[in-house]
This record gives structure tokens, sequence and C-alpha cells, in this order.
């Protein structure tokens, strides 16, 4: 299996420049100019385009049992939509509810993952609960290979864990050199103002915001850092919205605090408003963190060009429309919390990051793979373009004009948040480890060849 790129103009989070890339197998052998093509390869004319290393979304749920249902992909059908929207590796969250064993959670969600995933997959795993026994199994799973906890400072009574549980967990991360993403919102405030507002018969998903407005994000995070510091655990603030909880892990930042954040295509291009249209077409566009004032995305730009926030996820969490949204037709607290959007996300963030001069070319490439990749061990053999890389290339037409749309989606949920809307620049071909999988935006390779990706701890302390 050979396969060369030619005359692309290759980008990563650090260099410019045109040439052609030469794979052999899974991995980047060459980069030059000028290599000529040898019978039997697969050749790609990518003059005109840029190359991008492969996509990572750092924060997905293709599997993901919750409020009593479960998310509408499937590992098949998730990373087909991954492909076809330039993403080649995903972190999806391993979430055994509290009465599960953490060891029987990440067995479920590889046996789903493994032989259905088109992509190179790893997973954050969840600590739902901490006590002795969880103990003793989080160390294994890290020792195959997971190097990144995520924990839940909300869904009080599900996935959210109490304080003594947050410091043993972060205690724990410190000592294996595991970064610990969480999910920041203080749960107690967001029970009390749900109760008040369905008791004033504020039922419909327009009141889901005031449930959860920007101080309850800020909390959590204020909290999450206050942990931090005293564990000297690192952690990654997972979906951050808003401009206060941004200025909370920033002052934390300056304190020394070992912080990464992450925002989500959503809060760039979506606003609270979505969740207001009538109908109950609102429910569309219900996630938590809510979706915010249009007033946080300058914010949020500004962040990623700054460095001040790092990556750009997803947090996919696809729920139907038609038939499990309604599940919080008269009360918005029983909505499955969730917007997909990981087929969309590079040419969202390229459409209105860069397109609009938001973003430089290497901050895009940094924000949507490289610092991922940095971020949770993965780095070289994943987020960058250079010899001895997996062979994960995104060849990008800048030149494509279309629509997005559910007709011509992959993933199986059944609407798009981002209906009708017009995006410059697209994909045109997507390898994965050396092997063509996507072309203009439709899935093409092989089933199951994605791998679980095994990640070393960074040196424990
Ligand atoms: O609304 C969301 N974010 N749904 C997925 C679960 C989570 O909190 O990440
Ligand atoms: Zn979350
Ligand atoms: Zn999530």
């Amino acid at each position: 299996m050979a396969l060369l790129i030619k005359n692309g103009e290759i980008v990563t989070g650090s260099s410019r420049l045109v040439a052609d890339i030469w794979c052999e197998g899974e991995t980047i052998t060459r980069i030059d100019k000028n290599i000529p093509a040898p019978a039997g390869a697969d050749v790609v004319d990518a003059a005109g385009k840029f190359v991008f290393p492969g996509f990572i979304d750092p924060h997905t749920h293709i599997y993901l049992p919750f409020m009593g249902t479960f998310s509408k992909d499937t590992y098949a059908t998730g990373t087909q939509a991954a492909v076809a929207g330039g993403t080649t590796t995903i972190f999806d969250m391993c979430c055994p509810s509290r009465l599960e064993e953490a060891a029987d959670g990440f067995a479920t969600w590889k046996s789903q993952a493994d032989g259905n995933a088109c992509c190179d997959y790893t997973f954050h795993m969840g600590v739902t609960r901490f006590d002795q026994g969880t103990e003793a199994q989080l160390r294994k799973i890290v020792a195959e290979g997971v190097q990144s906890f995520k924990i839940f400072l909300a869904y009080k009574g599900a996935f959210g864990i109490d304080d003594a549980e947050l410091l043993a967990t972060l205690r724990l991360a410190r000592e294996l050199g595991v970064v610990t993403a969480a999910h920041c919102e203080n749960e107690t405030l967001v029970a009390e103002l749900q109760k008040k507002l369905l008791s004033e018969g504020k039922t419909g998903p327009e009141w889901h915001h005031e449930s959860r407005p920007p101080r309850v994000e800020a909390e959590g995070v204020h909290h999450l850092m206050t942990f931090a510091e005293l564990t000297g655990a690192p952690v990654y603030i997972v979906h951050l919205s808003c401009r206060e909880a941004l200025e909370e892990a920033v002052r934390a930042r300056l304190r020394g605090v070992d912080v990464r954040v992450e925002t989500l295509i959503q809060y760039l291009v979506l606003d609270k408003t979505c969740a207001e249209m009538p109908e109950f077409e609102g429910a569309k566009f219900v996630m938590s963190p809510p979706l915010r004032d249009k007033s946080n995305q300058p914010v949020l730009w500004n962040g990623l060009a700054q460095g001040l926030i790092d990556t750009v996820g997803t947090d996919h969490a696809p729920f139907d429309f038609e038939t499990q949204k309604p599940m919080g037709l008269s009360d918005f607290t029983k909505i499955p919390n969730g917007i997909p959007a990981l087929e969309d996300r590079i040419p969202l963030l390229y459409t209105h990051g860069v397109c609009t001069g938001r973003l430089d070319l290497q901050t895009f490439v940094n924000v949507a793979s490289t610092n991922a990749a940095k971020i949770f061990n993965l780095f070289p053999q994943k987020g960058t373009i250079q010899t001895g890389s997996d062979a994960d290339l995104v060849v990008f037409d800048p030149s494509y004009r279309g629509t997005l749309s559910v007709k011509t989606q992959t993933s199986a949920v059944d609407y798009n948040a981002f209906e009708g809307w017009e995006i410059q620049g697209r994909p045109a071909v997507v390898t994965v480890r050396g092997e063509i999988a996507a072309r203009d935006g439709r899935f093409i390779g092989r089933t199951g060849r994605g791998k679980f990706l095994q990640r070393p701890p960074s040196q424990s302390k």
C-alpha cells in the first residue's frame, strides 16, 4: 500500500510548505519536492489545495447511555461521519453509570468500538464513582494506555461525583501522570434552578439556559481550579462556553494551575436564541452547558486566537428530534442533552474562523488537531505531518462552496443543527493511516479499520 499526495500546500501547526507527501503502509515516510509516482501507488493531485494533518475531536459521545436513552450513532456511523468531515481520531467518553464498575464500563466501550470504528479512537475514562475498587481498576485502565480521566461536576445523581471523590481522583491522576477532563457546572445550583423554573410553569427548552446560567458554569470551573491547585493535578476543562468561565480558567492559569481549555464549534457559531425556537424546535439545541448569549462568541474566538483556549471539539451527542428530544416535551430537564456536530466541525471552523480572519491557518490546525495530540500524548503519531507520523491526512479544497443538510450527512441522527448553512471549503480527500477513506464529503473507507490508540501517561510525580 503506497500513497503519494502531490503539490499540496502542507500546513501544520508550525509550518507551511508546498511539497509532496509519500506514505508507505500506514506511515508518512518522505516529504519532498517532485517525488516520482511509482507504478501501483495511489496518487492524489493536491495542487491548489491545503494538506492538513488528520483532525482530532477531543470530545465525542458515540456510545452514550444518557437521560434514559442512547445516543443515536454507532461507532460505524459516527466515525464514518467523522472521516467524511475530516476527523481521523476521536476521543470518546467512556461513561459507566455510578452503579457500574469502571473496568466493566471500559470493556463495554471497547467492545462497541472494536471492529466497528472507521477511524482511530481512544477514550477519556469516566470516573463516575471513586472507591478502593475503582482505584485499582483505574490503575489497570491507565496501564492499558488510557492517559486521561473524565469527571462530571454536574448531573447530580447520575454521572456527578462529590468533592471527596473529586479530590481522590485528582490525587490519583497526579500520581499516575493522567490529565483529568472535567464538565464544570455547579450541580446543586442547577438542580435548584431547575426546580424553581418548573414550579413556575417554565417547562420549555427556552428555559434550559436559565437553569444553567454562565455563573453556574464559572462556579464549576472555579471549584475545579481550587482542587487542581491544591493537588497539582493537570486538568482540562471540556466544553467551556462563556466569558465568566474562561476568566476563572485564566485566573487559575496565572496562579500556575496546569489547566487546558476546550470550547466547542457549537458555542462559536450558535447562540441561545436557537433554543428559543417555537414548536419545540429549540430542543434540537439543548445541551449543557447551554448555548450562550452571542456576546460570548468574540470572547471564545479571541481566546482561541490568543492561546487561552486550546482546542475546539464537538461533544457530539446525537439524539433524534422526532423520537428522543420529545422525552422532555413537557419538562425541559428531561430533554436528552446534546447537539451533534462531528461531521461539520471542520468546514464550520474553517468557514467561520479562517475565512473571516479570526484564526490564521496554523491556529486552525493547532486547535482542531495538534494541541489535542500534544495534551493527550498522541503527538507526533497524530496531529502533525512529518516522517514517522501516521498517514492521517486531509486534502482540503478551499474553493468548495456548498451547504450543510441532514439530507446529505452521514451521521445517523435525524436532524442537522446547521441545516442550510453555507460552507466555504471542505475535505476533498481524507486518509486514515495511508488509505483513502473519504472523498468529497462521502465515506469510502473500510468499516472496522479504526484502531484503539494506546496513550502512555506523562511522567508521573
Ligand atoms: O449536553 C451535553 N453536553 N451532552 C453530552 C454529555 C456531556 O455533558 O458532555
Ligand atoms: Zn459535559
Ligand atoms: Zn460531553
